[in-house]
């Protein structure tokens, strides 16, 4: 392991705390530099010209840093889209899921309105939920408008996640918007005359029942949705792919610094964004999520936004 690597990967796994904490100080020496610089000039005094430089340098990283912390603000209602193939010696024509996770709608509009026309435009043959929808009750009309026109495009099915599951359990968040919700259940779709077979449930359902279901079904391509990516143990075997939230990838990634949070549950491990292989038999793609985590956490973003995540299934030799 070569230093930059050593920094990198010591930046990367030490505790929440202190990251935040190194990144406040280095936020607040360069503001403190800026705004005794941004003085020195209002008061026309003369610099020699290594000084001059020295001060226009911290001008701009100053002007940097506001850009950035006002970026901050704006990323969150920039949708991005991402591909992501995973090819099956179990799938004979090519499939297009969406996946969407973490909504977190307030009651101000952020990605919610732009969402259908986008998904749309995808010709998905099936969109998943993983979980998290409303930061508030005064959220879900936002959330539930987007959710009924999402549902019209393709066969949308999701599970809870934990905002819904031990903030607002009383909350049916899927009402009158045409989606299925996953309670420890196994369908078998068919899509496109194969099927498939779509499994999930909620954070704190059991899944002894699903995963012998699973078993029985070794012959399908065998999706499971989970909002936490740590349930890929249960499923582990049992099924190809599994479709997880939760992580919000952090929410802010510094270039180099990583993700500012990272969110990990009873095992202890980080799982980014993207497609992963978290065991020996089963693929994971976890989003990064379209929203931001409620209360009173700041709604911002940063090289991190709303992520529409397309997952193509082709056949093996696909081209
Ligand atoms: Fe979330």
């Amino acid at each position: 392991m070569n230093t930059i690597d050593y920094v990198i990967n010591f930046l990367h796994n030490i505790e929440l705390s202190w990251r935040i904490l190194i990144v406040t100080i280095i936020c607040a020496i360069v503001w403190r530099i800026m705004l005794t610089t941004f003085y020195r000039l209002i008061r026309k005094k003369q610099f020699g010209k290594k000084e001059k430089y020295k001060n226009y340098s911290i001008s701009i990283l100053g002007i940097i840093l506001l850009a950035c912390i006002g970026y901050g603000f704006y990323e969150p209602y920039t949708i991005k889209t991402t591909f992501t193939k995973i090819s099956s010696n179990k799938i004979t024509k090519p499939i297009r899921i969406v996946q969407l996770s973490d909504f977190h709608s307030d009651p101000t509009i952020r990605v919610e309105d732009d969402l259908p026309e986008i998904i749309r435009k995808l010709q998905p043959d099936l969109i998943l939920l993983t979980g998290d929808y409303i930061n508030s009750e005064a959220g879900l009309p936002v959330f539930q408008k987007s959710a009924k026109e999402i549902a019209k495009i393709a066969p949308t099915y999701g599970v809870y996640g934990n905002w819904e599951a031990w903030v607002y359990p009383g909350v049916k968040v899927f009402n009158n918007t045409g989606i299925t919700k996953l309670l420890s259940d196994v369908l078998l779709l068919e899509i496109k005359e194969q099927k498939i077979c779509l499994a999930g449930g909620g954070i704190d359902d059991s899944f002894d029942k699903i995963m012998i279901k699973l078993e029985e079904h070794k012959k399908d391509f065998r999706i499971f949705l989970n909002h936490f990516p740590e349930m890929w143990r249960e499923a582990d075997g049992r099924a190809d792919l599994m479709l997880a939230g939760d992580t919000h990838n952090g929410q802010i990634v510094i270039p180099v610094f990583g993700p500012m949070i990272r969110m990990v549950r009873q095992d202890k491990v980080f799982y980014p964004h993207g497609l992963q292989q978290p065991g020996k038999e089963i693929l994971m793609y976890v989003s990064r999520g379209l929203g931001m985590e409620g209360g009173a956490a700041p709604r911002v973003r940063f090289n991190c936004a709303p992520e529409v995540a397309v997952i193509d299934l082709l056949p093996e030799n696909y081209k």
